[in-house]
Formats: C-alpha cells, sequence, structure tokens
C-alpha cells in the first residue's frame, strides 16, 4: 500500500518503546518510513514509556532511554518542526482511555495474541494445552510467574488507546503488529458500535521494504533487540567496526550463489538490507553480484551500511548531549499532543456517561 494523493493531510500516529539502541530492524521497517511522512500529514510519535514498564526497568534507565529514543529519532530525519514527538506518560488520556477499552475486551482475544503467547513462553512458560478458545500455562517456576504481570496481558489495549486517543487514520507498523492492530480496530468498531460514531478506525500501514529485518545470526528470527547473541542485531549507533564484524560473521548457507530465495534466508536478508538502504532492487543486486561469493557480498554490504548510518550516528552524539533541547523538543510535542487528546477524551467520557475531561 502506498499513501495516494487523495489521502494526504492524514493524522498518523506511531509508537515504539523506550528500549534504548535501535536496531537496524527498527530503522528500516519504522523509523525511516515516518521520516517520509512528515511533509505531507500531520504526524505524531509516542516514546510509550508506560508499555515499557510491562517489563523489569530500573528508573535510571527508564529515563536514559527517552532522551536515546528522541535523540535516535531526531538523528534519523524525524524533524521536531514537521511532526510531534511526545512521551506517552506525559499525556493525560492513555491510560484513561486503555481502562475504558480493557472493559471491552475479552480476556481470551489477549490470551490468543501472539506477542503476548512469545513473551509469556520467553518468560520460562509454555503454553500448555489448548482448551476452547482459552490458552492454559503451565509455570516451571514461582519466581517465573511473578513476571507474568496484568500488564503483559494489557499491553495491546493499551496500545490501541494510543491510537484511538488520537483518532489517528494511519499506523505505520512492522508486520509483527498487525495483530495488535487488528485488536485496535476491532475496539473502535466495538465502541462505535455500543455507544455510536466516535472512533476514527484506523489503517495499519506496513511499509513494503525492510518491513521484516531478520537476525543475522539466525534469519529464520526477526532482528531483535532482545537478542542475547550479541553479533545477531545491528544497531544504527554500531560504530564502523562493530558493523563490519556483525557482517562478516552473519549466517549464510553452503551454496555460494548470491540470489534471495526462501531456502536461503541468510542471503536473502543479507540483500534485503543492501536493497533498503541502496534502493537497488533485488534483481539488480543479484546481477550485480553474479558470480561472486559471500565474502564481496559482505564487504560490500559492510560499506553501504556504515555510509548510511554515519550521518545518523553523528546527528546523534551532537544531540545527546544537548538535554535541554531534547526536553523542548518533548515538552512541544506533548502539549499538542495533549490538546488534541483531552478533545477525544472528553468525547468519550460523555458517551459513556462518565464526566468532561476537557480541559485543553
Ligand atoms: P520494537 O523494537 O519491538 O518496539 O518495535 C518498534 C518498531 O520497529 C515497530 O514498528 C516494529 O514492528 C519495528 N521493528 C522491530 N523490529 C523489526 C525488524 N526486525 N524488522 C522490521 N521492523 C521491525
Ligand atoms: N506495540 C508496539 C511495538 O511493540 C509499540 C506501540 C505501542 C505502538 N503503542 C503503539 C505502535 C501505538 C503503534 C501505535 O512495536
Amino acid at each position: 500500500m502506498t499513501i495516494s494523493e487523495e489521502e494526504k493531510r492524514k493524522v498518523i500516529l506511531t509508537c515504539a518503546q523506550p528500549t534504548g539502541k535501535l536496531t537496524l530492524g527498527n530503522y528500516l521497517g519504522a523509523v525511516r518510513n515516518w521520516s517520509t511522512m512528515l511533509e505531507n500529514h500531520e504526524c505524531y510519535f509516542g516514546i510509550v514509556d508506560l508499555h515499557a514498564i510491562t517489563t523489569p526497568t530500573k528508573p535510571v534507565t527508564l529515563r536514559q532511554n527517552v532522551f536515546d529514543c528522541v535523540a535516535q529519532y531526531v538523528a534519523c530525519g524525524l524533524d521536531p518542526e514537521k511532526c510531534h514527538q511526545f512521551v506517552q506518560s506525559h499525556v493525560v488520556g492513555h491510560t484513561e482511555l486503555a481502562w475504558i477499552l480493557t472493559c471491552l475486551t475479552p480476556i481470551g482475544e489477549l490470551q490468543r495474541m501472539t506477542q503476548f503467547k512469545d513473551k509469556v513462553s520467553k518468560l520460562g512458560f509454555k503454553a500448555a494445552e489448548q482448551e476452547g478458545e482459552e490458552i492454559k500455562f503451565t509455570h516451571d517456576g514461582a519466581r517465573a510467574q511473578a513476571s507474568i504481570n496484568a500488564g503483559l496481558l494489557c499491553y495491546p489495549v493499551l496500545m490501541a488507546a494510543d491510537i484511538l486517543l488520537y483518532n489517528a487514520d494511519l499506523v505505520p507498523v512492522g508486520e509483527d503488529q498487525r495483530q495488535h492492530m487488528e485488536l485496535c480496530r476491532d475496539l473502535a468498531q466495538r465502541f462505535n458500535h455500543q455507544f455510536s460514531e466516535t472512533f476514527v478506525v484506523p489503517d495499519a500501514y506496513v511499509g513494503e521494504t525492510g518491513s521484516r529485518i531478520m537476525s543475522l545470526a539466525d534469519p529464520t528470527r526477526k532482528m531483535s533487540k532482545s537478542d542475547e547473541n550479541e553479533r545477531a542485531t545491528l544497531y544504527i549507533l554500531d560504530e564502523p567496526g562493530q558493523i563490519g564484524k556483525k557482517i562478516a560473521s552473519a549466517v549464510t548457507d553452503s551454496e555460494a550463489v548470491i540470489r534471495a530465495s526462501p531456502e536461503k534466508p541468510g542471503v536473502s536478508n543479507l540483500l534485503a538490507i543492501h536493497s533498503a538502504l541502496s534502493g537497488q532492487t533485488i534483481v539488480q543486486l543479484e546481477e550485480h553480484f553474479a558470480g561472486k561469493g559471500y565474502g564481496v557480498l559482505k564487504e560490500e554490504l559492510t560499506e553501504v551500511i556504515t555510509e548510511s548510518l554515519r550521518p545518523v550516528r553523528e546527528k546523534y552524539q551532537e544531540l545527546i548531549q544537548d538535554k535541554t533541547y531534547l526536553s523542548s523538543v518533548l515538552a512541544q510535542g506533548a502539549e499538542a499532543a495533549q490538546k488534541r487528546a483531552y478533545k477525544i477524551l472528553s468525547k468519550v467520557y460523555r458517551k459513556i456517561g462518565l464526566p468532561d475531561r476537557n480541559r485543553g
């Protein structure tokens, strides 16, 4: 899907957790696509610190990560003059609306979320027997059980609130967020049906190139910042030396032919990264690398990544020194976001018989 002419001046909103360093996956699958939308749309970018606390996070780390996150966004091209960047907890309404939506969400819908099941199984639990629609979890340790807090289960409802609070039209997300987006759309429709037309039913916008960058160590899995293997994930702030090492050790295969195909996930991933950064198509790259070995592909790819990320890293290093500037970006973003949020929250409160919240 591309954004056509008649779709101009839509309200675009997306968010990401302040989990520190952005990966190449975050950049190609998310942030870089967002920056192309600033000119023609009203854009809101949320840093979702309340989502971040669904997993244990040290207070100092959380605070630092929010600054790191906004500095990386600006460095990646999200010009604060052209969009609103805000922190979720700075804006009244996210948790309020989340609670209201929670009361419209059957528990079973949340237990079926793939990402919830993944997180739970990572925490040491296994999805046991499927009983009708519900999934039961057996636990192998009291400590692990303590980690499965209700916030993890309700995570997608808070995400739906982030979106509906602004009546966003389009939500740029990676492939992995499609299921959460479906829940968000269902909730909007459910609310509208029950309390009359209130919310815009938002569309997910999944970019075409680079929407799913895979791990360098196991190319059948998504590149993720939570990967324990440090060679698996490229970060946008990695120094050139680190980029070289990670690409050199990226898993390929023994065929020694440079072509993209489902049986060659490693090579396909490297070609996809090259294509997303260099703008050349996969076919052009296959022609370019015909008869060449993986060493050549890796060397050239290292160069492409290093040169693409150099300006981002340099800009970040400059911005992260200037907390006053970063705070002012977030304060302006929160002000604009709050103005819009109060209008919608107020409408929601009235519809369901709660007192008016409009202080905006
Ligand atoms: P997260 O890092 O999970 O908070 O994701 C932030 C944004 O980056 C979301 O839109 C994700 O879908 C996207 N994203 C994360 N990892 C990848 C990846 N490996 N490939 C493409 N997009 C990704
Ligand atoms: N769940 C999203 C992720 O993990 C982050 C997120 C939270 C989000 N709220 C959102 C994304 C609202 C888009 C819109 O990537």
